[in-house]
């Protein structure tokens, strides 16, 4: 007898699965578009100078190894409040916004998922499709998420107006979960005019906004980025903001991230604070101390601060080029889509149209990695490897 005998097994993660095939597969030139982690165009992870920086200045101070408070560093959540909402919001109204550092961008979904559940409302909606740990986030938080209509595969264009339809079928007091920018998987972003559309039907059907923030920096701009942020807080929307600086601060094994919400009082947010605070301590305490003190200490200090902002422009510029490039060489093979769209998208995503099916025949016979989905990380191209790619996947989809 075991205890464990009628345990099921669940399936991989699909994309951590991935990465082990990709990792197995012993062919020179096999091709990694899958994980959404940015590459060099020597196609490794990026080690951060002013990271670097951080680190060798924490070293020097002898940070002791104690515990950080339940909602975590306060000067953590000070820089990232104002890297969030803008040095005006945080002087003028920073105390009706309460924030918490947390376990990376999973653990503040977590986080905020529970608080929704338990304070907000049953109902919850995705956008079709997002990113695949959503559902699983949501569902282990008691959601039965619904998925609102977002990207037109067949067209490789934004389905608003069945979107818009979507929530005005929304019962008062559901969530609506949005992401800032660099759509994962799609690339896909609200222009600012969809952005106030939906803002003010949100706010008209009583729908509680939900952003996950996880790709600052890497569409526009820093501060650009954060514009539907500015948006909904001007507006007067209480919401909630999830962050992870694991893209931003290529800090992703350090697990840090926070989490912001918006509260019409601060006696409200002062609510909201004990009641996270109830939620944190019951599932992991405290929040890990590495991470969060190497982004205080870029974000505090105005040189440090300017050159992480160089190093952001810097890797955003790359995942510009490659995505024109790749666009160009796709559009440049002649069959019969139009990767134009491909130039319009932002961040580090966009989906190629390739079938499940085509996506296993691509790993398989070219060793080039995508998700099932067909979604690529363009920052896993190189100079190197686009032709290799751009063939492989023309071949595939035109048989
Ligand atoms: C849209 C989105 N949200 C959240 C996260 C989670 O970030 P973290 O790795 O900090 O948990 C990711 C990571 O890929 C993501 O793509």
């Amino acid at each position: 007898m075991s205890f464990f005998d009628h345990v099921t097994t669940f399936p991989d993660d699909p994309i951590f699965g991935l990465a082990a095939d990709f990792r197995a597969d012993p062919r020179k030139d096999k091709v990694d578009l899958v994980v959404g982690v940015y590459r060099t165009e020597d196609l490794k992870p990026y080690l951060l100078k002013t990271v670097k920086e951080a680190e060798s200045i924490i070293l020097e101070s002898e940070m002791d190894k104690g515990y950080l408070p339940i909602k975590g560093s306060s000067e953590f959540i000070a820089v990232m409040k104002k890297l969030t909402f803008g040095e005006e919001v945080f002087q003028k109204e920073g105390e009706r916004i309460f924030g918490a550092q947390t376990v990376g961008g999973t653990g503040a979904l977590r986080l905020g998922g529970e608080f929704v559940k338990a304070e907000i409302g049953n109902f919850l909606s995705l956008s079709s499709p997002t990113w695949a740990n959503h559902a699983a986030i949501f569902k282990a938080c008691g959601f039965i998420p619904e998925l609102y209509p977002y990207y037109n595969p067949k067209t490789h264009s934004l389905d608003f107006d069945q979107l818009l339809d979507h929530v005005k079928k929304m019962k008062k007091g559901s969530t609506f979960l949005m992401q800032v920018n660099g759509h994962n998987p799609t690339g896909l972003d609200f222009t600012k005019n969809q952005w106030r559309e939906l803002s003010y039907l949100l706010l008209q059907k009583e729908v509680f906004p939900f952003f996950d923030f996880a790709y600052q920096g890497f569409s526009t701009g820093i501060r650009e980025d954060a514009f539907p942020i500015s948006l909904f807080f001007e507006e007067g929307h209480e919401f909630m903001v999830t962050n992870t600086c694991a893209k931003s601060f290529g800090i992703y094994g350090e697990r840090t991230g926070a989490i912001f919400i918006v509260s019409k009082t601060a006696l409200n947010a002062k609510k909201v604070e004990s009641r996270i605070k109830n939620i944190i301590r019951s599932s992991y305490s405290v929040p890990p101390k590495h991470g969060a003190a190497i982004v205080s200490c870029i974000l505090s200090n105005p040189e440090l601060k300017e050159k992480w902002e160089a190093e952001v422009g810097m890797m955003r510029s790359r995942v510009v080029k490659m995505r024109t490039l790749f666009a160009d060489k796709m559009i440049g093979k002649g069959g019969e889509v139009d990767y134009q769209y491909l130039k319009e998208r932002s961040g580090f995503f966009s989906m190629t149209g390739v079938l499940p099916e085509q996506a296993t025949k691509l790993a398989v016979e070219y060793g080039v990695y995508m998700t099932k989905s067909g979604r690529v990380n363009v920052t896993g191209l190189n100079h190197q490897n686009i032709d290799h790619v751009v063939s492989s996947l023309f071949s595939v989809t035109s048989r």
